[in-house]
């Protein structure tokens, strides 16, 4: 199992100094509202993720008025060994810069531990599921990303590489230099393409063979530019070279690419109703996103993928008899997992299994 033995948390948001002893496959939180239990699941975000759950500025995560330095510091196991992983908060220039230590040298988690992931779900994530075309885009990038560090580079990559040719029609029209990046800019597309429509095949194939108990759901992934699932390579270039070549006139006048990853369109799809989430009850978009987020974890554990798994106001997404079933599904998996709550109560079931923090 991959855990966090223990966490200590100095001058983050609301805690001055909090120390917890974690080395526990579930980990309860509670407290009452306000009293910093999301904050401790961010704090543990923050060693995967440059935003965090919240997703707000690093400047944020700053203590109100403390004059110590910001340090999140844990003991990770991983692989039968311990090590010291600590994220720091420095400022430079002006502006607060965050970065990981582990074992005392600055390091990327991607560099050191292969395989391995942090998943959560939070109130806020609700929205996903009736939100635009762009909202459930970006998640399913991020997911996509955490699953695939090569899907990660290719985005990165296509970002960068858009960046230069609005830079170049901007300033020159070196005709030759504008076909070789639009060439490479097709070449992270094609990559992009292909892994979305993989990941989405995967996991409507995890849902049809191991989501029992729950909600069956359907992801689908279609594009704007009606193209062919089976296009070849090279027809794929041809398409998106001309595409390139017509926006150049009008790119440079937006100043952004009208063309790049933006053209795949995911939905979700309720099994029983067959209906899109858009038009799904609250309730109903609340179950398809809990099996969306089951369905991505059994799948990181079919790949031997090691998790952490942070559920935020969990009964705020699911009850009864439903919440049983998935504290059960969860503990089936075998990562370690934590939990937020406001009262004890809501943990009866998993009361034995459970290791719990009162804030
Ligand atoms: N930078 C900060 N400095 C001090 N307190 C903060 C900071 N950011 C947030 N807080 C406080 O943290 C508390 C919220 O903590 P949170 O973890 O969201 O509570 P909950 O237990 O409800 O999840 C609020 O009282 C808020 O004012
Ligand atoms: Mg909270």
């Amino acid at each position: 199992m991959f855990l966090i033995k223990d966490i200590k948390l100095q001058n983050f948001r609301s805690h001055s100094f909090t120390e917890l002893s974690t080395n526990y496959p579930i980990i309860c939180i509670i407290g009452s509202n306000g009293s910093g239990k999301t904050n401790i699941l961010e704090a543990i975000s923050l060693i995967a993720d440059k935003k965090g759950i919240r997703g707000t500025l690093i400047e944020d995560c700053i203590k109100k008025d403390s004059k110590d330095k910001t340090i999140i510091s844990t003991t990770i196991f991983y692989e039968e060994k311990n090590y010291k992983v600590d994220v720091i908060f420095e400022s430079k220039e002006e502006k607060i810069k965050k970065h990981l230590n582990i074992d005392n040298n600055k390091s990327s988690l991607t560099d050191f531990f292969k395989d391995i992931n942090f998943v959560w779900l939070t109130p806020q994530m609700d929205k996903i599921m009736y939100e635009g075309e762009s909202i459930k885009r970006k998640f399913m990038d991020k997911i996509i990303s955490n699953y695939n560090s090569n899907y990660k580079k290719n985005l990165s990559n296509f970002k960068k590489i858009a960046e230069e040719r609005i830079q170049l029609l901007k300033e020159n029209q070196d005709l030759q230099w504008l076909n070789i990046l639009e060439k490479k800019m097709i070449d992270e597309l094609w990559n992009i393409f292909i892994y979305r429509r993989t990941f989405v095949e995967d996991i409507n194939n995890i849902i049809i063979k191991k989501l029992n108990n729950f909600l069956k759901i359907k992801l689908n992934i279609k594009n704007s530019y009606d193209l062919d699932l089976n296009i070849s390579k090279k027809d794929f270039n041809s398409v998106f070279e001309k595409k390139y070549i017509e926006k150049r006139e009008i790119d440079q006048i937006i100043k952004r690419n009208s063309v790049g990853p933006q053209f795949d369109i995911f939905e979700f799809f309720n099994e029983e109703t067959k209906l899109n989430s858009n038009l799904c009850s609250t309730g109903e978009q609340k179950k398809i996103l809990i099996s969306l987020i089951l369905s991505f974890i059994l799948l990181m554990k079919s790949k031997n993928i090691n998790s952490i798994l942070l559920f935020d106001e969990i009964a705020s997404h699911i009850d009864g008899k439903n919440l049983e079933l998935f504290f059960d599904e969860i503990a089936k998996i075998g990562m370690q997992t934590w939990y937020t709550g406001t009262n004890k109560q809501l943990f009866q079931a998993i009361e034995n299994k459970a290791f719990f923090v009162k804030l």
